[in-house]
This record gives structure tokens, C-alpha cells and sequence, in this order.
């Protein structure tokens, strides 16, 4: 494996779980994110996992120093320009990664792979941000919590080169992961068949099936999912959910990706889930 050092651009959920494995898969990683406050949050993320892992057994005290080690914050990507990869996780927007893009480009080496954690935005539109860097663009999925889902679906845009494709394979597995390839469509695979599902969970509430709690415990205990779909959307974040499915609807022009009428309302009432105190259900308790 040829690459040593990665920097990961976006410190929020996905971000900050994506430096914690790369750190603990021997990478020199660095976390960038203009806000500070953000940084001490996955700093604390950080050490409290790390701290776990011993605790459990699962990770010498040495091991978790090294990896502690290994990561590093910075508020800017000019700060983590000698990277040899760089995967940006900020906000599930077209623009806004597309202007991360064009930084990104600027800022790493011409051989530098650009990877995005986008959970359903086109890898080829994104890629337009950068054409003379089209061929280095490609989508790394990652799932919540990064350190413990397996998966990386790795999407390759129109322009993505196979030598892309094949180091990023590489590269997820170097991290523990296990890449499966997905073409670029809407939503790709990952959440073109679990957003339907979320969103007829919501529809089930809405029209009276049955009560949340009880939507979740059939699918639990019928389906054997570790979480219910309704719990599952506040982990997420009902907002991000409500995103994928609009990015799914215009995307694939169906009527039935449309989010459901209670989903739309609790995100515009601010109740996003965990990251919000309430969702679907109350957590502040
Ligand atoms: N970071 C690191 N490790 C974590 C973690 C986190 N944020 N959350 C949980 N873990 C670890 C814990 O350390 C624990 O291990 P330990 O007890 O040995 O220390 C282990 O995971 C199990 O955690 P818990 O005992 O706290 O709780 P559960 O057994 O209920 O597991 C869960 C929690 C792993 C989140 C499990 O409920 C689960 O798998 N849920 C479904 C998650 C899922 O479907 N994710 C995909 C979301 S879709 C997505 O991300 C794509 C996007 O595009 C929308």
C-alpha cells in the first residue's frame, strides 16, 4: 500500500469516525474543519474510543498511543498538504462539496486520490467541480459508526480511472473495510433500499399501523435489525434522511422516493434525532 497519510475533510459524525479508523489502521491521519469547536468534539471521540477499546481488550494501551499519535487537527486543508489520500465527509450538499472540491484539488499533489463520503450525491457531478482532476474523484461510502460498519461501497464517476478505482479498493482494505462496488446513481445501492424503507416505516406511524416503538420492535424482532427503521432515522438524522430521499426523488424522477409528510415536519420543527436531543423519540434522558 502506498499510501502512509490521510486527511479527511469534515469533522462531524462520519468524519470524525472515518480518522479514528484510518488512525487505528496505521495511517498518519489528519482531521481538517474551520470549526474548532467541532475538532475538540472528535478530539474527545477520539480518546473516548480509544480508552474503550483498551478497556475491552480489543486494543493494547500501545496500540491505542500509537494511534492517538497518529492523529492530528487542523482548520485548514493547506495545514495537511502532503497527504497522500484525502476524503472529504462535510455536509450533504452539491455545492458545498463541490467548492471542498476545488479546494481540495488546489490543495494536495497531482497523484492525490479525492474521495467523497457522499451518501447519494452524483460522483460525475461532483467531479465536474475539478475536471483536470476528474480521473482522481470517487465516491468511499462509509456507514455510522465507521469504526464498526464493514462496508465501503465505492461508486466511480464517468471519469474516475481504474487505477483509482483499484488503489481506493485497496485502500478500504487496509482500513478493515470490505469495498463493494456500485455504480453512480441516485442513492446508489446503500440507500436507494434502506431510505424506502425509513420512509415507509414513517408512513406506517403516520397512518396509525402502530405506535413508533412498536414499528421498531416488528422489524427488530421480525426482521432482525439491531435497530428499527424509525430508531435507525434518528441516528442518521432525520434531516440527512429527508436530503438522500430529495436527492433520490430528483435524481431518479419517482413520485416514490418523495419523503414522508411526518419525516418532513419534525425536520422543520428542528427535531433531528440524536444530534438534535429529539427526533422520532427523546433522547436527552
Ligand atoms: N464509534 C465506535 N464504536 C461504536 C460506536 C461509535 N459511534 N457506537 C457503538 N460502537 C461500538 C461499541 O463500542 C460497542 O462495542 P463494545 O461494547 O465492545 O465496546 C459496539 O459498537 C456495540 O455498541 P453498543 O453496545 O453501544 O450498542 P449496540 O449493540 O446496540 O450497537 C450499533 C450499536 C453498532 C450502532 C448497532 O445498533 C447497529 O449496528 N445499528 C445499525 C447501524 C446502521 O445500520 N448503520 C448504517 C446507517 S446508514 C449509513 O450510515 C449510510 C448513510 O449514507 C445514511
Amino acid at each position: 500500500m502506498d499510501v502512509k497519510s490521510i486527511a479527511v475533510i469534515g469533522g462531524g459524525t462520519m468524519g470524525s469516525g472515518i480518522a479514528l479508523t484510518a488512525a487505528t489502521h496505521g495511517f498518519d491521519t489528519t482531521l481538517i474543519d474551520i470549526s474548532e469547536e467541532q475538532l475538540q468534539r472528535a478530539s474527545g471521540y477520539h480518546a473516548k474510543q480509544l480508552a474503550r477499546s483498551v478497556e475491552k481488550g480489543r486494543m493494547s494501551q500501545e496500540d491505542a498511543d500509537a494511534a492517538t499519535s497518529r492523529l492530528s487537527y487542523a482548520a485548514s486543508m493547506t495545514d495537511a498538504s502532503g497527504s497522500d489520500w484525502a476524503v472529504e465527509a462535510v455536509t450533504e450538499n452539491p455545492e458545498t462539496k463541490k467548492a471542498i472540491f476545488k479546494e481540495m484539488c488546489e490543495a494536495f499533489g497531482e497523484t492525490v486520490v479525492l474521495a467523497t463520503n457522499t451518501s447519494s450525491i452524483s460522483i460525475s457531478d461532483l467531479a465536474s467541480a475539478v475536471p483536470e482532476a476528474a480521473d482522481r474523484v470517487i465516491g468511499m461510502h462509509f456507514f455510522n459508526p465507521v469504526p464498526v460498519m464493514k462496508l465501503v461501497e465505492v461508486i466511480k464517476g464517468r471519469e474516475t480511472s481504474e487505477e483509482t478505482t483499484r488503489r481506493t479498493m485497496e485502500l478500504a482494505r487496509a482500513m478493515g473495510k470490505t469495498p463493494v462496488p456500485a455504480n453512480d446513481s441516485a442513492g446508489f445501492v446503500s440507500n436507494r433500499v434502506l431510505m424506502p424503507m425509513i420512509n415507509e416505516a414513517f408512513f406506517a406511524w403516520q397512518d396509525g399501523v402502530a405506535e413508533a416503538e412498536d414499528v421498531d420492535e416488528i422489524m427488530k424482532l421480525g426482521c432482525a435489525f439491531p435497530m428499527g427503521p424509525l430508531r435507525l432515522a434518528d441516528y442518521i438524522g432525520l434531516d440527512v434522511c429527508r436530503d438522500i430521499m430529495m436527492v433520490m426523488y430528483e435524481g431518479l424522477g419517482d413520485e416514490k422516493y418523495l419523503p414522508c409528510p411526518r419525516l418532513v415536519e419534525l425536520v422543520e420543527a428542528g427535531h433531528l434525532g440524536d444530534k438534535s436531543g429529539r427526533g422520532v423519540y427523546d433522547h436527552k434522558a
